[in-house]
């Protein structure tokens, strides 16, 4: 009957205050209705002209009257039903809440079976069933394009999941997996240790990886901080590790590349600050069906 959305004095001095402008309003259209001068029509005016126009000073019509009273009563009805008056739920319990969690048992109950039925294939099977990849657009739709985009190409900081370039693996089971547990990566900031013109030297060595253009003698220096400090996760050829999920470095692929720098100053932003990419866990959200059918649809994206 009560729940603890707002605490005691507040539920109290909202009730009060929500009932002391009602009754108000009550109080104000009856002792509007009896008053002496309302009791009949006059050719009385109230006085002022607007462009030659008068207004009579006469009492509400009944019908008008009568919304008026309605329109109290209905709330006051309101109000003991329904939630409103502070912490008070309204004698029909009802919340928005509750609504919500039974239109989903409700969906649950629909849709539940064909996810079911989808979770029964094999994922490469699914990825060929036209049907089960419509399903899955769909859910690709309502809860990964927010950040991967509609057509799953990704964005700054988002991985692009419909090339062969994967941080975390593109197999059936490394796809689910990271749709299930979620990433969490950790690229180290590094501007405490190499300094700016470390920063510098190792970024020139890190676009040279992938052939853009570099100078010669600083990515030179750099390729030895890279031996020291990055190979340990992006490999000593540069070539990146999915189990850390640190990426390729010489593919040209860029994960951080900001739209208004270059490559060149968009690694450097990288290096300097690192980077915390985070991808989050739906299993928990969604359950294993449905990850199941995303799984598919996901794969489906990078098989030509
Ligand atoms: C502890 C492991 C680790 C070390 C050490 C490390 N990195 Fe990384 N690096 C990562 C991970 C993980 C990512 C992906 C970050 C993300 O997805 O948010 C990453 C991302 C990057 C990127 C961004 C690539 C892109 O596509 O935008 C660059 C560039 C990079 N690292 C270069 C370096 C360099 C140079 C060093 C050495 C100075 C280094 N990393 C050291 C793990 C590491
Ligand atoms: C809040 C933003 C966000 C949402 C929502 C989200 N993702 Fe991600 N996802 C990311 C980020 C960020 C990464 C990269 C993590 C990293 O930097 O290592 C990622 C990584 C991935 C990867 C690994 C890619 C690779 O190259 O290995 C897959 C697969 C993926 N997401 C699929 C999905 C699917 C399917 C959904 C919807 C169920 C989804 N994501 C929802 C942000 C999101």
């Amino acid at each position: 009957m009560f729940n603890d959305s707002l605490p005691t004095f507040w539920s109290i001095w909202v009730a009060i205050i929500t009932l002391i402008v009602i009754l108000g309003c009550l109080w104000l259209v009856l002792a509007v209705k009896k008053s002496e001068k309302y009791k009949e029509e006059t050719e009385h005016t109230v006085g002022h002209a607007f462009d030659g126009i008068e207004e009579f000073d006469n009492p509400l019509p009944r019908w008008w009257y009568m919304k008026f009273l309605g329109t109290i009563v209905f709330g006051l009805g309101y109000l003991v039903l329904y939630p409103g008056l502070g912490n008070f739920q309204g004698i029909l319990n009802w919340s928005s809440t509750g609504q919500w969690q039974e239109e989903m048992a409700a969906a649950e109950v629909k849709y539940g079976p064909v996810f079911a039925a989808f979770g029964e294939k094999s994922i490469e099977e699914l990825a060929k069933d036209p049907a089960a990849l419509e399903v899955g657009g769909r859910l690709f739709a309502n809860n990964c394009a927010v950040c991967h985009g509609s057509g799953a190409k990704g964005a700054y900081g988002f991985p692009n999941l419909t090339d062969e370039d994967w941080l975390y693996g593109g197999s059936p089971e490394k796809i689910k997996e990271s749709l299930n547990l979620g990433r969490m990566a950790n690229m180290p900031a590094w501007q405490g240790i190499l300094g700016d013109a470390g920063i510098e030297e190792t970024s020139h060595y890190v676009v040279s990886l992938s052939g853009r253009a570099h100078d010669e003698a600083l990515a030179a220096k750099g390729q030895a901080h890279f031996q020291t400090y990055c190979a340990a996760c992006h490999m000593p050829t540069g070539q990146g590790m999915q189990m850390l999920g640190a990426p390729n470095l010489t593919d040209d692929v860029w994960l951080y590349k900001a739209p208004n720098l270059t490559v060149l100053e968009s690694v450097k932003q990288t290096l300097r600050h690192g980077r915390q990419g985070v991808m989050p866990a739906q299993l928990p959200r969604l359950g294993e069906d449905k990850v199941h059918l995303l799984t598919a649809y996901v794969y489906s994206l990078s098989q030509k």
